[in-house]
């Protein structure tokens, strides 16, 4: 059922940055789903975006003259931080150019301070808090959607193996389109300004007991080969490996393991159990009964 939106009046406007990313499009389908919102989906390819209901909109954090038109007249703004080394400039940049009633909402990482007061991800929510801007922060944990994404861990799944460095740690999954579930809300409902929230699956889950859920739901036996961070990041060059280095250091002490009922509290059904999003995954999942 469509239900009205609360923000301003007349037919809000959203601006969805990366709208064809594993958040920004569960979440353009979920506004347009709702009555009478004028959804713009933010691409640096504008043409490749074809979700029904959604105007495509050229949206490039490389081409800063296209701010302007892209955030014209927008209600609210959906933003997915770019993971590179400027991205607290760029978002905060961007925020400056973005009218000033609009509410923003900010896709980070959960546990974010963990890089200490300097440390690029609390910089770049910084640029959203200072902006002058209603906002809202949130934090997930590793989304389930990298078991389905060529760029993550899609082929060597589908050949029977997940690497991975865990050094023994926990990870709270959680499903993108409960993000996205959550992020519909902070939009263009009350109540959101000014909250942080660390969004997380229903439980933290060991790498073994992960790879026993993958190999259920592929009926073929997917086997955890457990990495050290070098080899995890191998491949990877400058900020991104640094980045990326990082986030292996964050799961090993953790921080992807604490589980959170923010996603309930903020849209009332609970968050869906990986059991439960392999079970409509697409291939390799989904195929055993
Ligand atoms: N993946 C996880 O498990 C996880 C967990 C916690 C937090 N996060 C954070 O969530 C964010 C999204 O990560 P993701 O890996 O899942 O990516 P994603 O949302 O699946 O994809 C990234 C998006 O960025 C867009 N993009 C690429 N180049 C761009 C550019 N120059 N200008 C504007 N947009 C551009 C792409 O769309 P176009 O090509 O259409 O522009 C794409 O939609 C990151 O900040 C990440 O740190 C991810």
């Amino acid at each position: 059922m469509k239900s009205p939106s609360s923000v301003g009046a007349g037919t809000p406007r959203v601006l969805v940055t990366g709208v064809r990313g594993k958040t920004g499009m569960p979440l353009a389908r979920l506004l347009v789903a709702r009555a009478g919102v004028d959804v713009l989906g933010g691409s640096s390819n504008p043409g490749s975006v074809d979700i029904d209901g959604v105007r495509p909109t050229a949206f490039s954090w490389d081409d800063p003259a296209g701010w302007k038109a892209a955030t014209e007249g927008v209600d609210a703004v959906y933003i997915v931080r770019p993971d590179r080394a400027d991205a607290p400039d760029l978002i905060a940049a961007l925020l400056d150019e973005t009218p000033t009633g609009a509410r923003i909402v900010l896709l980070s990482e959960q546990d974010a301070d963990y890089m200490g007061a300097d440390g690029w991800a609390p910089r770049a929510e910084r640029a959203v808090r200072d902006s002058g801007h209603a906002w809202t922060i949130l934090r997930p944990s590793w989304f389930m959607q990298v078991f389905i994404d060529p760029r993550f861990y899609l082929n060597p799944i589908a050949d029977g193996e997940l690497p991975f460095s865990s050094g023994g740690a926990s990870l709270a999954w959680i499903d993108a389109r409960d993000i996205a579930a959550v992020a519909e809300r902070a939009l263009l409902n009350e109540g959101h300004a000014g909250q942080v929230y660390e969004l997380t699956g229903p439980e933290a889950l060991s790498l073994p007991r992960t790879v026993e859920l993958l190999s259920g739901a592929a009926g073929r036996t997917v086997t955890l080969r457990e990495l050290t961070i070098d080899e995890a990041v191998e491949g990877t060059t400058g900020f991104e490996r640094e980045l990326f280095a990082l986030t292996f250091e964050r799961v090993r002490a953790g921080s992807f393991a604490e589980v959170t009922d923010s996603v309930e509290r903020v849209t009332g059904q609970p968050a869906r159990s990986l059991r439960a999003f392999l079970a409509d995954a697409g291939p390799p999942f989904a195929q055993a009964t």
